[in-house]
């Protein structure tokens, strides 16, 4: 019986499962994913979700010291393929966004940015500066089973859509910071 709940907790994902800045796979492009998934990216799939829902809960995230986070991409575990989990807390519960291959495919002329400074799991340090985004977006995708999708996101989760899409790109948050003038803009966007 010890053996069994040693094994359950050994597949969660873990803090240090997660790429650190520093690795140069966040800096390269994902590929397209292709139909059916493999067993092995629905497996990744449930462990991001599970990572982001337990990071949102005080006593799971103390317990198994996960960093907060409401969003991951394929290549922050290492796998360098298009896809992203988000998980927001709503008064309801956890609403959980799981997207292959997304696509934005339109978005509002308004920017926003988040004030107290964006955040990521690969990023261990506090990085202050704007980076502005659409405060509404619409995603094309599909989902695990490939069914085409289709998301409108606004406010945080649709900034959570565009950082994790920047991932499949190879792009992270600090790359959009001018380090020599990272509020550069502030009076241009509404903070949110
Ligand atoms: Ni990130």
């Amino acid at each position: 019986m010890c053996e069994k709940r040693k094994e359950v907790v050994n597949v969660m994902l873990k803090m240090s499962d997660i790429l650190d800045e520093k690795d140069p796979r966040l800096h390269m492009v994902s590929k397209e994913v292709t139909f059916p998934m493999t067993k092995e990216d629905l497996k990744n799939i449930d462990l991001m979700e599970e990572y982001l829902v337990n990071s949102q809960i005080e006593e799971m995230a103390e317990k198994y010291n996960l960093r907060p986070g409401m969003g991951l991409s394929a290549v922050q575990i290492g796998v360098l393929k298009r896809y992203i989990v988000i998980v927001n807390e709503t008064e309801e519960g956890f609403d959980s966004y799981i997207v292959i291959n997304p696509k934005i495919v339109s978005n509002s002329e308004e920017m926003i940015y988040v004030e107290s400074g964006e955040g990521c799991l690969s990023v261990n340090r506090e990085c202050e500066g704007i980076v502005p985004r659409y405060a509404r977006v619409t995603i094309e995708g599909y989902d695990t089973e490939g069914n085409q999708i289709r998301v409108r996101a606004r406010e945080e989760v649709a900034i959570a859509f565009q950082h994790e899409i920047d991932h499949l790109n190879g792009i992270l948050f600090t790359d959009k910071i001018d380090p020599k003038n990272p509020f550069k803009g502030a009076d241009q966007y509404r903070p949110i």
